[in-house]
């Protein structure tokens, strides 16, 4: 059977990763996205942000011909193809709330494709939306610029994204689950036997549900994550109170519960990314406008509010209460490892606090600084190595837990360091051997 031709429209991490998963496989893309020096990269392969796994294929699939991106063509890209993912951009508006305005531009424009159409096309929306925007939003922007019901004249699915960045390609290709939210059978049908055909026999279990019930799965999974994070957070606090009390050893063991399990458990700095932050702000403002107050995820937010400034708490703790003058040295800026995305990053407002008591910063990370740049301009020192960032310093922050920074010993800090003294935000050092032979003290220890 001949392969269906995809539209992406949006080539953000969720755009991007379907648009090349599915050139990878034989399919022919046609992308298109806004920004014209996002489209003119990908048209040269080159990937618009730090993704293992994905240079290559990017470059395979242009080369081959079977992906290319539009600029700001979204009605071309629909016209010339039968199916299309929407993977727009969904930013907060100040309050919180979730704005959809680049959600409804690619409805008018997918809308005006349609009318142009005579054969049957699915839509299918991949941002992440809150519940009812298909419906209420997507669905009569898409009747009123096609003029054809929804239904007869065009498909209509919400299938949200879960993939997480630095793992975003891998996750596109070997999903956990996939929830098909459908406006009619026909319309879920037609995206699951593409999904058929691209899965093969590695066809994740798939759930079928309503559109608004599609929408909800995406935030409830991302609030209950955040959720699991600040929990285990606030245990690290107060393991911090208790001598002896060690929070990494209380979550495997919580973690060891077959109704708990393990994952989502390391305590930490709190949790950022262009995903956490956003999404547990954006249900709580849309539940609000329903007459609902989600007090536990407001909790969730607080908790991930303060955790970031504990770095800096420790720093005064154990270089006296004045720190100016002082020299820290941070490694990790992204919010996360195998990423250069520094979106919601923790170390956001850890840098920011530590300028404001006066300290001066060196900061080190693998892949982010160039994105740091644009943060923090000349307020801060860069580092081209993690020894680099080290040298001369009297405290070291660790924020993010890069593979390289699990390789440094305790040496690496002693030889390089003014005064040997390290906070370890991340938990990836052996507390037992760190603490002979630096001052060391790390989120959610005992003292
Ligand atoms: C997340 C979801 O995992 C993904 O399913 C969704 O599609 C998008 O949002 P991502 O933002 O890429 O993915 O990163 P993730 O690995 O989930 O981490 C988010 C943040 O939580 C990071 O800052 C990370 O450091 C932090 N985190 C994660 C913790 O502090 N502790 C943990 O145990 C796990």
């Amino acid at each position: 059977m001949k392969k269906p031709k995809i539209s992406v429209i949006g080539v953000g991490y969720v755009g991007l990763c379907t648009a090349v998963g599915f050139a990878s496989k034989g399919y022919t893309v046609i992308a298109s996205d806004n920004v014209a020096e996002k489209a003119t990269k990908i048209n040269k392969g080159i990937p618009i942000f730090h993704e293992p796994g994905l240079q290559n294929l990017l470059e395979e699939a242009v080369e081959n011909g079977r992906l290319k991106c539009l600029i700001n063509q979204t009605e071309k890209a629909v016209f010339d193809t039968d199916l299309t993912f929407v993977a727009v951009g969904t930013p907060s508006n100040s309050d919180g709330s979730i704005n959809l305005q680049f959600t409804e531009l690619a409805a008018h424009d997918v809308g005006k494709a349609l009318n142009k159409k005579d054969a049957y096309h699915v839509v299918v929306i991949k941002s992440t939306v809150v519940p009812g925007t298909t419906q209420d939003i997507v669905k009569p922007i898409l009747e009123k610029e096609s003029k054809k019901k929804c239904g007869s004249g065009f498909g209509l699915c919400m299938n949200p994204e879960f993939l997480r960045q630095g793992s975003a390609f891998e996750d596109t290709m070997h999903a956990d689950r996939l929830v098909i939210g459908e406006y009619d059978k026909k319309s879920g049908d037609a995206l699951e036997s593409l999904y058929e055909e691209f899965y093969g026999k590695n066809m994740p279990p798939t759930v079928h549900t309503s559109l608004s019930t599609a929408e909800l799965i995406k935030y409830a999974s991302n609030s209950l994550l955040a959720t699991k994070i600040s929990f285990i957070n606030m245990i690290a606090n107060l393991c911090e109170k208790l001598p002896g009390a060690d929070v990494k050893v209380v979550a495997n063991a919580v973690g060891l519960d077959k109704r708990i399990g393990p994952l989502f458990l390391n305590a930490g700095l709190g949790y950022g990314g262009s995903c956490f932050p956003k999404d547990v702000k954006a249900l709580i403002a849309c539940s609000k406008n329903l007459g609902y107050r989600l007090s536990l995820l407001e909790e969730v937010e607080s908790v991930n509010e303060v955790q970031p400034l504990r770095a800096v708490e420790f720093c005064k703790e154990l270089l006296g209460n004045n720190l100016t003058g002082k020299h820290v040295a941070i490694l990790g800026l992204a919010f996360k490892a195998n990423t250069d995305d520094m979106r919601e990053a923790r170390v956001i407002p850890i840098i920011n606090q530590l300028i404001k008591e006066g300290a001066n910063v060196t900061a080190y990370d693998p892949v982010a600084t160039p994105t740091a740049k644009t943060i923090f301009q000349n307020k801060i020192q860069y580092a081209n190595s993690a020894i680099a960032c080290l040298k001369n310093a009297d405290c070291c922050i660790l924020v993010t837990e890069w593979e390289e920074f699990k390789k440094l010993t305790p040496a690496d800090f002693t030889k390089n360091m003014k005064q040997p003294i390290l906070i370890d935000g991340r938990r990836i050092y052996n507390p037992e051997t760190f603490s002979k032979k630096l001052k060391f003290t790390a989120i959610g220890l005992g003292k």
